[in-house]
């Protein structure tokens, strides 16, 4: 499927690079780093501890400045857009999901879940009604009204989940989604994922150190210092893992 050419791009990068500048240092954390990525596609980052997969995720999805070099999103240019326009932009197309969960631990978990629909202007019983359906897709709606801390590790991750499809996002982020789980609530995470790239046919990237979980995405971009290493197809994944 990531083979079908025709689909419309969805992120596209050319040369970005970006360097932190401590005061002391520099560090080069992204060395020219090309990207393409079509509506539909799933695809994993892997590589070693700081070769730049977090900041990789952070220039692309606008959270980020870099040095040089361009992003596009939906044929926008991201380093061209005005602050305000690129939080917008970002809180209409896009999700995201952090390995620790950053849920509020005084919201509910329906509070948590509507809260990017407030942010975004949309009126309280609109934005419950979609947080209790968002929390109704992952099967956390009885839970509705539950606190972060009384939610179990995979729950929680749930219920991020739920607060980042609670748009309708054409791109999700995801840096080590299955980080912190165990690995069957992990596959569980994994398949909602994937139902959630599949129904909405979004452009889904995610960071993950578990092959396993990369190789149930269509494609993987292996890192190593800043660059782009090679890419493997999930064919070439699965075989890497003994799966096929
Ligand atoms: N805020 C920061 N200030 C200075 N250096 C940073 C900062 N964030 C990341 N780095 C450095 O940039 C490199 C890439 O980091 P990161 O993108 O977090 O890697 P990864 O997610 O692959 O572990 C590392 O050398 C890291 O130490
Ligand atoms: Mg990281």
């Amino acid at each position: 499927m990531s083979e079908n050419g025709s689909r419309d791009v969805v992120i596209e990068a050319h040369q970005v690079v970006k360097t932190y500048d401590t005061g002391l240092v520099q560090v080069r954390a992204l060395n020219g780093v090309d990207l393409v990525a079509r509506r539909g596609d799933m695809l994993a980052i892997m590589g070693p501890s700081g070769c730049g997969k977090t900041t990789l995720l952070n220039c692309l999805s606008g959270l980020d400045e870099f040095d040089s070099g361009t992003v596009t999103i939906d044929g926008q240019d991201i380093t061209r857009m005005a602050d305000n326009k690129k939080t917008e932009f970002r809180a209409k197309s896009m999700g995201f999901i952090f390995q620790t969960y950053n849920l509020l631990p005084v919201l509910t978990a329906a509070e948590n879940v509507e809260l990017p629909l407030i942010v975004s202007g949309t009126r309280p019983s609109e934005a419950r009604r979609r947080a209790v359906a968002a929390l109704d897709k992952v099967a956390l709606a009885d839970r509705a009204n539950d606190r972060p801390a009384q939610l179990s590790g995979g729950q929680r991750q749930r219920v991020t989940i739920a607060r980042s499809i609670v748009n309708d996002p054409a791109i999700m982020w995801a840096d080590e989604p299955t980080g912190a789980l165990d690995s069957q609530t992990a596959t569980e995470i994994m398949d909602l994922l994937a139902e959630v790239n599949e129904s909405l046919q979004q452009t889904t990237i995610m960071v993950t150190h578990d092959p396993g979980v990369a190789a149930r995405c269509h494609r993987t971009i292996h890192m190593a210092d800043g660059e782009i290493l090679r890419e493997d197809s999930q064919a070439e994944m699965l075989a890497a893992i003994g799966k096929r």
